[in-house]
């Protein structure tokens, strides 16, 4: 078992997030922000290739045909969570439905935001929508941490590009790195300074970054040996 009281910034840990959260102190978290596979791949129809520009990534990853099951989650999260904490989970149509039949009762809230991308992949042949939206599942119990002073910041809705520009990284590229701007929003809603973040499906540590520049301490975990060495590169370049 880890000693949450010896992580003065951030603890990162290289493996499977079912075996890595067993380390993990009972009460010990008190955000949970996670982005863990979307089980899209199977819909997908592949990068799309143009003569005129560069390839559009279409979000084809081999860890995202791993199928994912929302009760294996339950209890390990539900033990881990201290008694103010939050949890915020991205995730997609297809799995919703999953997260909320299984997190539902078990918590005294179980809510929902969409966030909006301003600057989706396009549709080149205008058949159907565009990717323009991504949910967050989000679920507490009575007494958490809840930082609005204004009605007009609760809305259940964030706005922002995609990560792109010099925050997206370019070795190794993530196909789904998402923004700092999206994931501080949530942070400052449903944290407090020096409180501890856990994200354990961490790609290349964005939610890690995120936390840092908030002054929360972090711990990730990420299975991936690519991903993993960019997150400590990455997070060591963090303040
Ligand atoms: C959707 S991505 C997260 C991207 C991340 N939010 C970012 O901004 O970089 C999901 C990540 O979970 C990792 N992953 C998949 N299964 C895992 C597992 N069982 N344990 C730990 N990490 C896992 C994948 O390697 C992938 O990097």
């Amino acid at each position: 078992m880890i000693d949450v009281n010896t992580i003065d910034k951030y603890l990162l840990m290289h493996g499977d997030c079912m075996d890595k959260l067993k380390e993990i102190p009972d009460g010990s978290i008190d955000l949970i922000l996670c982005d863990p596979p979307y089980n899209l791949a199977k819909y997908s129809t592949g990068n799309m290739k143009f003569d005129w520009r560069s390839e559009i990534n279409n979000d084809v990853a081999k860890w995202d045909l791993i199928e994912l099951s929302p009760i294996d989650f339950l209890e390990e999260f539900k033990r881990v969570l201290s008694p103010t904490g939050n949890i915020f989970i991205f995730t997609s149509y297809n799995l919703i439905g999953k997260w909320h039949e299984v997190f539902d009762s078990e918590f005294d809230t179980f809510q929902f935001m969409v966030w909006h991308k301003t600057n989706p992949v396009p549709n080149i042949r205008k058949s159907s929508f565009l990717n323009s939206c991504e949910l967050i599942v989000c679920m507490w119990n009575k007494g958490h941490t809840w930082n609005f002073t204004k009605q007009n910041e609760m809305h259940n809705f964030i706005e922002s590009p995609i990560c792109m520009g010099s925050e997206r990284l370019k070795n190794p590229k993530h196909p789904t790195q998402k923004p700092l701007a999206v994931l501080k929003q949530i942070i400052k809603i449903a944290s407090n300074e020096n409180d501890i973040v856990l994200d354990m499906f961490m790609g290349v540590a964005s939610t890690g970054v995120a936390a840092r520049e908030l002054n929360r301490r972090f711990i990730g975990i990420e299975i991936d040996d690519v991903y993993y060495d960019a997150c400590v590169k990455r997070m060591s370049e963090t303040k």
